[in-house]
């Protein structure tokens, strides 16, 4: 079946195949071995499927792309906060290349060699345990990494390895100036070694897009279903491959096309739409910032013909409440007396149904929790209805138990209709989640039993449970 998708996709780079500017580098001469004609387009989306055109299956290396996942290996086994005392995360408007540190000695940010070279020498031991046999283990705990990301068994370039190793001067004046500085807790060469060796790995678009997709949902790679890095990771990298990832074009590129992204001098371009597709393409003509000139013309086109663009956001909150409605028609559910029966009647407009859909972020939650204030005078019960939610964010499930909660402490009842255990299991899911304790949640909210008062996997049980409520409150009374 000929998609739309793959319609829009054959026509963009037909748009895009005319431009013909820029050089193949060739500083690291093995990466001139190339056609400079090549060109490739994938798209990887939520759910790992792939859209594949042109040269999308030919190898070449991933150069600076090695960048975001090397950092994630570091912040992973180190902590943002750990890694922050080394690296530095803001923009240098300089090239990628400059021998360069902040005013903390610090390289300025990941994304540059100075970041890279230091990003690499974290994952090694210390110099008085570095050995030939060390390096080429971590390699391998790199290549694994990297293969995770894009879901299938990468391979290192040999020849690129080698030449850029033979001709790497300028960045072994950056890592001696490293070490110089102390900055370095391992053997500069063991960390120079290991970077020219990252640069090297052999990727198609087809991998970049899937790493991409992997980075889009959060660490968890959608073809293989494996968990590679937790949210936290994937929210840093975005933040850095958004600010740093296209050098000193990074202020043009976030204002034109406004997805986080890093290219690299093999030609190509990784950009990530978070929360929904991994972009890949190749062209390995090369433009003033070393960026590729299709490359970057491809996703300007894919962001403004398809609207990728990252602040073209959906109005959460207007889209979160599908539906409210009150019992009024809706036949007494329970098992009970003639006389409970004829009272339950004469209140069904006291119980307010809420049903929400999409994913709940913080803009939908608090629409529809201001919603279900503006209305609390007037129900003795809210039953919120999330069968048709997706993603909750971790803010947003807080909100909603809290709610419940103020609810309860006003004397009315809050109900959920939650099928698929979206707020139970994430309950449990608090405790481990390593954004909760950013989160100041309630420890209460975070010692809810899984089976949560109140909470129903049906509309009929939920209403039975809000009659019942109302018996008693009428009983109380
Ligand atoms: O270190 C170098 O110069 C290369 N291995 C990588 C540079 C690169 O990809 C810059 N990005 N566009």
């Amino acid at each position: 079946m000929f998609s739309h998708v793959d319609g829009y996709l054959r026509h963009i780079m037909a748009d895009c195949t005319g431009k013909r500017s820029g050089n193949v580098a060739d500083y690291i001469p093995e990466l001139a071995a190339v056609d400079p004609d090549g060109y490739g387009l994938s798209l990887c989306v939520h759910d790992g499927h792939m859209y594949s055109h042109g040269d999308s299956s030919v190898e070449f290396t991933i150069q600076s792309i090695s960048k975001p996942l090397t950092y994630a290996m570091a912040i992973s086994r180190l902590g943002n906060a750990m890694v922050d005392e080394k690296i530095g995360v803001e923009p240098s408007g300089e090239a990628f290349n400059e021998i360069s540190v902040d005013d903390r000695r610090r390289p300025k940010n990941p994304m540059i060699n100075a970041g890279a070279i230091l990003a690499a020498s974290l994952l090694l031991p210390p110099v008085t345990e570095i050995d030939e046999a060390t390096v080429t283990k971590v390699f391998g705990e790199v290549l694994d990494f990297y293969s995770a990301c894009a879901g299938r068994r990468l391979t290192l370039d040999e020849a690129v390895y080698a030449s850029e190793k033979a001709t790497g001067s300028r960045n072994r004046a950056i890592g001696y100036m490293l070490d110089s500085f102390g900055a370095l807790d391992t053997n500069p060469d063991a960390a120079l070694d290991l970077y020219y060796r990252q640069c090297s790995i052999r990727v198609t678009t087809d991998d970049l897009a899937a790493i991409g997709s992997t980075i889009a949902n959060g660490g968890l790679n959608p073809r293989t279903g494996r968990m590679v890095f937790n949210q936290e990771v994937a929210q840093r990298l975005l933040s850095v491959m958004t600010t740093c990832g296209m050098y000193d074009g990074a202020g043009d590129w976030v204002t034109g096309v406004g997805l986080p992204a890093k290219s690299g001098v093999g030609g190509g371009i990784l950009a990530v739409l978070p929360g929904q597709l991994g972009i890949g393409v190749y062209s390995p003509r090369l433009d003033e910032h070393g960026n590729s000139v299709r490359g970057v013309e491809t996703c300007r086109h894919l962001s403004t013909d398809l609207g990728l663009h990252m602040f073209n956001v959906t109005r959460e909150s207007r889209v979160t409440i599908r539906s409210v409605y009150d019992l009024d028609g809706v036949e007494v559910s329970g098992d009970w007396t003639e006389l409970e029966r004829g009272f339950l009647r004469t209140c069904r407009d006291r119980v307010r149904v809420y049903e929400l859909q999409g994913d709940l972020t913080f803009a939908g939650a608090e629409s529809a929790l201001r919603r279900l204030e503006t209305d609390m005078d007037d129900l003795s019960v809210a039953i919120v209805e999330i069968s048709r939610i997706g993603v909750i964010d971790p803010v947003a499930r807080t909100m909603l138990l809290s709610a419940k909660r103020t609810l309860d402490e006003r004397g009315r009842k809050a109900m959920l209709v939650d099928p698929d255990n979206v707020v139970r299991t994430s309950v449990k899911r608090h405790r481990n989640d390593a954004i909760a304790p950013n989160l100041n949640v309630p420890e209460d909210l975070l010692g809810f039993d899984p089976t949560l008062p109140h909470v129903h996997s049906t509309m009929d049980e939920a209403i039975e449970d809000a009659e019942a409520f109302l018996l008693k409150q009428q009983s109380d009374a």
